[in-house]
């Protein structure tokens, strides 16, 4: 089975998907993650987004690897890195490279082959996965998103304010949604479940019944 979870940042998905992924024992995917680490490496190597043939070179030469929570790029431990300010004010533009898009795409569905996965990004139920059997696009106000992330850069240490963070989250809500790559959408036949005034719990259990659900409908059809 596929979940697929889509959403704009800080609307939980991260936060659920990984609850999600232990209580059903499925493999957790971030696609989020996957783009921040090509852009780290962007970065890294001072390469100018304009400049398609080194960004198809970085394509080539990473290996994004995860071990639970954690990120590896060529084998070296990037999960902090990846969160960085830097990285989230670029990463929206990396993300939407043609030739970034197609080859994590390429990558995300050999991902999902041969397993149940729950797989978080802003594509996943209307391209990665078009016949994912769930799709979930959990969804929450900009300024709800926007305190959700502070508070995570606070725990980590990151320094910020909340208005930067408020401010990038439209500026990546704007760029996600007029993109002509990979655009953030709400696929036909996902159920949107608005985390503005639910808890994790109370939104985790929401998409457990839907699953439940889905799993009751394919077990009667065999
Ligand atoms: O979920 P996140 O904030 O870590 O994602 C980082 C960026 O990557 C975000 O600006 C949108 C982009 N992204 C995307 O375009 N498609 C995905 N499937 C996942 C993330």
């Amino acid at each position: 089975m596929v979940i697929a979870i889509d959403g704009p940042a800080g609307s939980g998905k991260g936060t659920v998907t990984e609850l999600l992924a232990k209580e059903l024992n499925f493999t957790k995917i971030d696609t989020g993650a996957m783009y921040r680490a090509i852009t780290w490496e962007v970065i890294q190597k001072k390469v100018s987004l304009e400049d398609i043939e080194k960004i198809k070179e970085i394509l080539c030469n990473s290996k994004i690897e995860f071990q639970k929570e954690r990120v590896f790029l060529n084998q070296r431990e990037i999960t902090n890195e990846i969160r960085t300010k830097e990285v989230s004010n670029l990463v929206s533009q990396v993300s939407h490279i043609v030739e970034v898009r197609n080859a994590m795409v390429k990558l995300q569905r050999e991902m999902g082959e041969n397993r149940d996965i729950i797989m978080e990004g802003r594509d996943i139920g209307t391209n990665v996965f078009p016949n994912a059997e769930v799709k979930i696009y959990l969804d929450a106000s900009p300024e709800e998103r926007a305190r959700r992330r502070y508070e995570q850069n606070l725990e980590k240490g990151i320094s910020t304010t909340y208005e930067e963070v408020l401010e990038n989250v439209k500026f990546r809500d704007h760029n996600d949604k007029t993109s002509n790559v990979g655009p953030l959408r709400i696929a036909e036949d996902a159920v949107i479940v608005d985390s503005t005034d639910l808890t994790i719990e109370e939104v985790v259990e929401t998409i457990k019944k839907i699953v439940e659900k889905k799993e009751k409908k394919e077990n009667a059809k065999c």
